[in-house]
C-alpha cells in the first residue's frame, strides 16, 4: 500500500499542492499518494486524527489551520515554535506528531533561485500577520544589513520586530514601522500583506526601491499582482510567489521521504499552466 499524505485547508479546491507533490513523487517513483482534504473549520485535530487512522503519514496545512496545527503537535521545530504556525505535519514512528514550518525557508530558497543576495541587503517586509511571522527567522539567518517590517497597524510591526530581536545576532538592524515612516532605497521589498487579494496596494513612497531592487509578492496569479505592477513601473524586478510555493513543498517532501526533489521542472510545469490561464 502506498504511503498517504495530504494538504488540509478550507477551502482547498484550488490547491496546487497535490500536483506539486505528485510530480515530486514521480521523480523517484516514491510509493505515495497525496490528496487535498477540506477539514471542518471547528475540528482540525479530528481531521488529522482520522487521516492518521486511515494510514496518513504526513500533511501540509494551509489557511485557516496553521495555528490549529501548531497547537496539536507533540513536538515542534524551533522555527515553528517561533513562527507560532505549522504548515508541515510528520507522523513519527512512535505515533507522535512533529510540526515544522517550511514557508520561510521556501521564500529564501526562491529568492536565491532568482539570484537575489540577502547578505548585507536592505530588506523591507510589508505586513505583520501570520504569513510574515513565518518568514522572519529564515530571512534573518541570511544576514541582511536591515530588515524593516512595515504594516498598516504599526504596533503589530514593532511587536513582531521585538519578538525576533534575539535572532539578529547584532548583524541586522531589525525594526518595525507604519507605512508612512518607510524610508527610501531598499534592495528587496517583500509583500506579505493580504492586500493583493483585494487589489489593494500598501501606500509606499515612490523611491522605496534602490537601483536594481527586487519586488517580491508572496502571492501569485495568472496576471501580476497590483504590487508587482506598481513595482515594475518604478524600475524594480518583479517576482511572484509561485516559486516559494514549490520550494516550501520541496522542504516538506524532504522531511517525509528523506529525499530532496528537483524543483526546476515542477516550477516550469506550474508556470506554464498559469500562463495558459492568463
Ligand atoms: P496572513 O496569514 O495572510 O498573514 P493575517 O494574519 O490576517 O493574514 O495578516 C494580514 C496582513 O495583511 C496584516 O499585516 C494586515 O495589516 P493589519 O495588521 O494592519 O491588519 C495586512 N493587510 C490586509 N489588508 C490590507 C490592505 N488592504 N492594505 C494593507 N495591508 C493590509
Amino acid at each position: 500500500m502506498s504511503d498517504r499524505y495530504c494538504v488540509f485547508g478550507h477551502p482547498i479546491g484550488h490547491s496546487k499542492s497535490p500536483q506539486i507533490h505528485t510530480a515530486f513523487a514521480a521523480q523517484s517513483s516514491e510509493p505515495m499518494e497525496y490528496t487535498a482534504i477540506e477539514a471542518p473549520k471547528d475540528d482540525f485535530a479530528g481531521a488529522w486524527r482520522d487521516f492518521v487512522a486511515a494510514g496518513g503519514r504526513g500533511a501540509n496545512v494551509t489557511v485557516p489551520f496553521k495555528e490549529d496545527a501548531y497547537r496539536l503537535c507533540d513536538v515542534l521545530s524551533p522555527r515553528a515554535r517561533r513562527a507560532g504556525a505549522v504548515n508541515t505535519l510528520v507522523l513519527g514512528k512512535d505515533g507522535r506528531t512533529f510540526g515544522d514550518t517550511t514557508d520561510g525557508i521556501g521564500l529564501v530558497r526562491d529568492l536565491k533561485h532568482h539570484g537575489i543576495t540577502l547578505a548585507g541587503a536592505r530588506v523591507l517586509v510589508l505586513g505583520a500577520g501570520g504569513a510574515v511571522r513565518g518568514v522572519i527567522e529564515p530571512l534573518l539567518a541570511e544576514g541582511p544589513a536591515e530588515v524593516l517590517i512595515a504594516n498598516r497597524t504599526a504596533e503589530k510591526a514593532s511587536g513582531l520586530a521585538e519578538d525576533f530581536a534575539a535572532l539578529t545576532a547584532g548583524h541586522t538592524r531589525l525594526h518595525g514601522s507604519g507605512f508612512d515612516a518607510v524610508p527610501s532605497h531598499f534592495d528587496v521589498v517583500i509583500n506579505g500583506t493580504s492586500a493583493s487579494l483585494g487589489g489593494d496596494l500598501p501606500p509606499l513612497p515612490d523611491d522605496v526601491f534602490a537601483p536594481g531592487a527586487t519586488a517580491y509578492d508572496m502571492m501569485y496569479g495568472a496576471t501580476p499582482t497590483v504590487f508587482l505592477g506598481w513595482a515594475a513601473e518604478r524600475g524594480a524586478r518583479p517576482v511572484d510567489g509561485l516559486g516559494m510555493l514549490v520550494e516550501q513543498a520541496a522542504e516538506s517532501f524532504t522531511q517525509w521521504r528523506n529525499r530532496r526533489p528537483d524543483t526546476a521542472p515542477v516550477r516550469e510545469m506550474l508556470r506554464q499552466a498559469l500562463e495558459a490561464n492568463a
